[in-house]
């Protein structure tokens, strides 16, 4: 198979599908159209700031490190702490963020082409129909610095433009993730080499600059600041070459820190928590045949994880520098600044080497974090997020209505209608992936593989009062389901015959397989979800409206449209790309929909 090297390189970033669940008791159609604005905001449209790192984790403790994120954002704002990725890899995560659409919607579902990158979000048309676009059509200047998306090159960067910004500046492929060795294109203008100088310094300049432009005019303004950090380090060796060779073609290091921070935090160590280089296998699939780290192993991703802490450091001082001129400029009271990252990350965990791709909590729970008028500051909102909802909230915050293809919904800002939400928001995420895995670090068994296949899988997540479940099916048709409550670092495996003896006689009161039965229907129908579909999938299921969330599903009286008449998901065979035929019963033409009264009998 031949891939070209910009391709492999940005092997790093795949989406989880989050699918929210809903517990709403509003009517379906009820939430198109702007809700009430967050306080202080008097009614004129505000300033969006929209910051968003590469591969952050959440899990890892990265944000123990920023004590300017801290003394900014997170004690000033409303931390977001389950907040989560649909797709965990770059590309597929950020077009998701700026459409609103998950993966199998946008279909860019990868980092390259054929089934991702630039290329692809350009040929699905979403160059004319996505965030800056809608923004400015809500009068909005919009500007934009740093990494834009994977496959976006010095090669294709006029093939066209990117469209929607007032200003942008972006970081281009090959380049993209060589610290210092990057080349940003503004405007219309060629590709400029900032060879010695540090990225995110770069970067830091220009998000300044735009701040600068932006208020010279009398619109409000939406800035997006994408620098690199803590991505790993990729210098590319080759622009073209065969996918089986990627070491001749691709090098990944351990993400490059500026002088000033590279002496930190010498004696830090990745967490030791329960699933770090566990003595026991755990997962699914290729992660459960994957061996225990050697201690030189362990070592090296120590070093790995505290070169991430160290090029954050650039990205604190550059928040800083942001709040600064804010401050100076009279801007903080009509800014609202949001944190977030396009993936997790993990290093170590169920002895994984560095990477994401994965659905385990720490590639898909992420940062976010929202501060602006009205916003409680120092507060911790525990209501599922995800990233298909942050188009969602920024239209509502410019005042625009909601599209009618979004597959989220806004996220409420104010504390009392975080409270509010806490009974009828949605209580799922759509994870879904599809192609390979990439390891980042070192690779040192010698059957140790730089990328991964058949790491195609759907997930989702459920969170509520009395459950918090991961449940995924892989192309493989292997299974997971943790159970996080009583497993929160995922090291059972409910479905691997390994684990039998940890299944509990009774789950949430009823059996263990009925409680499966649930969540594999919510699966099927989020697989290939549209639109409030997405937000409200029980409806689907339960069109009666009497089922809003798990709990009501459990109902003895679904047990037998749930256990024996709904289809299973399951896959034919595993693709790199959303390939329908390959990913088994489909909901919309092989699913079935509860009828009041009846125990299945129709399906119109
Ligand atoms: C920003 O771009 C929009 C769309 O092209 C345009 O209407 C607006 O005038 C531009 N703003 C400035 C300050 O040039
Ligand atoms: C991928 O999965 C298929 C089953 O769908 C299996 O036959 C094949 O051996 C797997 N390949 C790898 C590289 O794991
Ligand atoms: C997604 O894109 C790929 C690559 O172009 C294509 O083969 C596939 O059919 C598309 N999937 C859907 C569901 O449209």
């Amino acid at each position: 198979m031949r891939f070209s090297g910009l391709a492999v390189a940005a092997a790093g970033l795949h989406l989880s599908v989050v699918a929210a669940q809903d517990g709403s008791q509003k009517p379906l159609d009820s939430n198109y159209g702007p809700s009430p604005k967050p306080e202080g905001t008097s009614g004129k449209q505000p300033n969006i700031i929209f910051i968003l790192t590469d591969d952050q984790d959440l899990h890892l403790d990265s944000l123990d490190y920023t004590p300017l994120i801290k003394k900014h954002l997170i004690d000033q704002g409303t931390l977001y702490r389950r907040h989560y990725c649909t797709t965990a890899v770059c590309c597929p995560a950020r077009v998701s963020l700026w459409t609103g659409r998950l993966a199998h919607n946008t279909n860019v579902t990868d980092v390259n082409p054929p089934y991702g990158g630039y290329p692809k979000f350009v040929s699905q048309g979403l160059n004319s129909n996505y965030l800056p676009i809608w923004l400015q059509e809500a009068g909005y200047n919009t500007y934009y610095t740093g990494k834009l998306f994977n496959a976006h090159t010095i090669f294709n960067y006029h093939l066209p433009y990117a469209a929607g910004w007032n200003g942008s500046d972006f970081l281009l492929d090959p380049f993209t993730y060589s610290y210092l060795g990057s080349r940003f294109q503004r405007n219309k203008e060629w590709p400029r080499s900032y060879k010695g100088q540090h990225s995110v310094d770069v970067l830091a300049e220009k998000a300044y600059g735009f701040l600068d432009d932006a208020v010279k005019d009398d619109r409000p303004f939406f800035i997006g600041i994408a620098p690199v950090a803590p991505h790993s380090n990729v210098e590319i060796a080759s622009l073209d070459g065969d996918f089986d060779n990627i070491e001749d073609l691709v090098h990944f290091t351990p993400p490059i820190p500026a002088a000033r921070h590279a002496h930190l935090f010498p004696d830090v160590k990745v967490p030791r928590t329960p699933h770090f280089n566990p003595d026991e296998p755990s997962g699914a699939n290729w992660v459960r045949r994957l061996k225990k780290q050697s201690q030189e192993n362990v070592d090296y991703n120590d070093h790995f994880y505290r070169q991430r802490l160290r090029t954050l450091q650039s990205v604190d001082e550059l928040v800083d520098g942001l709040f600064e001129r804010l401050g100076a400029k009279g801007l903080l009271e009509n800014t609202f600044i949001i944190y977030t990252t396009d993936n997790g990350y993990h290093i170590g965990q169920h002895r994984l080497q560095p990477g994401k791709e994965c659905g385990f909590e720490e590639d898909i729970n992420i940062p976010l974090i929202i501060r602006g008028p009205g916003v409680a500051p120092g507060k911790i909102a525990e209501i599922v997020t995800t990233h298909v909802d942050l188009a969602p909230t920024i239209l509502n915050l410019a005042g625009a209505p909601a599209r009618a293809d979004f597959d989220g919904e806004a996220i409420p800002l104010r504390e009392k209608e975080i409270a509010a939400a806490a009974t009828t928001r949605h209580e799922h995420v759509t994870v879904e992936y599809w192609g390979f895995a990439a390891s980042e670090g070192k690779l040192f068994g010698k059957d140790e593989k730089r990328l991964i296949l058949n790491n195609t899988y759907k997930a989702l997540r459920i969170i509520g009062e009395d459950y918090n479940f991961y449940y995924s099916v892989w192309c493989t048709n292997d299974h997971e389901l943790y159970d996080l409550k009583t497993d929160p670092y995922q090291l059972h495996n409910l479905l691997h015959s390994d684990e039998e003896a940890k299944v509990p006689a009774t789950f949430l009161g009823v059996s263990f397989d009925k409680v499966v039965s649930r969540l594999d229907a919510l699966l099927f129908v989020l697989k290939s979800c549209k639109a409030q579909t997405c937000v409200r999938p029980w409806h689907a299921l339960h069109p009666a409206g009497n089922v809003l969330n798990l709990r009501d599903a459990l109902s003895e009286r679904f047990d037998y449209f749930y256990g024996t008449q709904q289809k299973k998901v399951s896959y034919d065979r595993c693709e790199l790309g959303y390939i329908i035929d390959s990913e088994g019963p489909q909901f919309e033409t092989d699913g079935l929909v509860y009828r009041h009264g009846a125990r299945w009998d129709e399906w119109a």
